[in-house]
């Protein structure tokens, strides 16, 4: 991607398909980063017309869509950003990156393996760069738990136990969460943080069983894997509670041979390391994150690492490094371990 034009850093056009959720998180980092990286958002879509307003608010003169295929039909970004309901996903990448556009996803990338093959197979016929919202891998937690393992700071890891408890996921538009064929579950909307995770720092399980339990309409809303990967065994736990008042609390705790390191996201300080010499340390990370942007007025801490990630894929465009951290292909294989469990989820509730 050319980088300068007159000296000055060319723009980048950005479009946003879904202003729900996420897509409101996603359309204030890229608000927050438009000056640094040189980004101007030229169209929103969403079909809710009170998300799009609120959406199209920070943008003067941004074009509005009602449908994000509308949008796709009349506009041309260089990037489009993908906040849709996750069964809406691979249709409208499929026609962003058709256009030429480089995508950026939400998670779940896709909900099943003939929906991941045409990502893939579009991808390579267009050359675009597709970046998946597995934003854990952007947590600085995470990415400590990831360089202590590989470093072995603390020796050799033995367990790692995650969990990712949520209240009923009650909040969607017309209600999608709730259905497996729109969301995928719990296992393909929420634990795929922490089956993707693990794919990220220790690689593809030797094996793995699952226990799984389910709201009264079938719908898999909990489920508790555990793998092996050589000697090392992982458990991780996603759970949409039947109450929609449950706080959201993710967590890890790895075992190593020095030390263990537990993390809660609902503590403070939410990383703490337990050392065998009887040492209690909570380390100081670097955040990309932590204070407010001068130019756009957003406190950045509120965005935390879909901030970090959205800059990580805009870096990626302007200096055309690859893209490692969460390429297509990585969304891909997460979805296809996740349908796997999903598969053993159902067969799990079934047999009870
Ligand atoms: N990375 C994360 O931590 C994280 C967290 C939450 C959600 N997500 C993912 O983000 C995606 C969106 O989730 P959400 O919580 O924002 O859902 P949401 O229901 O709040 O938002 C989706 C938005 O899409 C709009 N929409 C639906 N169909 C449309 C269409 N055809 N054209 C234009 N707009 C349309 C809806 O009006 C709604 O505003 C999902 O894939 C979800 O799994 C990721």
């Amino acid at each position: 991607m050319e980088e300068r034009e007159n000296g000055a850093l060319r723009k980048l056009t950005a479009a946003l398909i879904g202003c729900g959720g996420m897509g409101a998180t996603h359309n204030l980092a890229l608000k927050a980063l438009s000056e640094e990286m040189g980004v101007e958002m030229i169209a929103i879509a969403d079909c809710r017309q009170e998300c799009l307003e609120k959406g199209a608010e920070i943008w003067p003169g941004v074009h509005k869509y009602e449908t994000g295929m509308e949008l796709l039909e009349k506009e041309t970004p260089d990037i489009v950003h993908i906040c849709l309901p996750s069964y809406l996903h691979a249709d409208h990448a499929v026609r962003a990156m058709k256009k030429g556009c480089h995508v950026f996803i939400e998670k779940p990338v896709c909900l099943s393996r003939e929906e991941g093959e045409l990502l893939l197979k579009t991808q390579k016929e267009t050359g675009v760069k597709v970046m998946v919202g597995q934003v854990v891998r952007s947590f600085a937690e995470y990415r400590y738990l990831k360089e202590v393992y590989e470093k072995q700071t603390y020796g050799k890891l033995k367990s790692l136990v995650m969990q990712r408890l949520s209240r009923k996921a009650a909040w969607g538009f017309e209600n999608w969460f709730m259905d497996e064929k729109k969301s995928g579950s719990v296992v393909l909307d929420l634990h795929i943080h922490d089956l993707d995770f693990l794919r990220y720092m220790i690689g593809e399980p030797d094996s793995f069983t699952v226990k799984a339990t389910a709201f009264e309409t079938g719908l898999i809303n909990q489920v508790i894997v555990d793998y092996r990967f050589g000697d090392v065994f992982a458990v991780a736990e996603g759970l949409w509670d039947v109450s929609t008042t449950m706080a959201f609390e993710p967590s890890f705790r790895a075992c190593f041979e020095e030390a263990t390191v537990v993390y809660n996201g609902t503590k403070e300080p939410a990383l703490v390391v337990y050392g065998k010499d009887g040492t209690v340390v909570s380390p100081k990370l670097e955040k990309d994150d932590q204070m407010r942007d001068a130019v756009s007025g957003i406190n950045l801490s509120d965005l935390g690492p879909y901030y970090t990630e959205i800059r990580y894929f805009l870096e990626c465009l302007r200096s055309g490094k690859e893209m490692r951290r969460a390429p297509l292909e990585e969304g891909v294989k997460s979805v296809l371990l996740g349908l796997e469990e999903l598969e053993a989820a159902r067969e799990y509730v079934k047999g009870r």
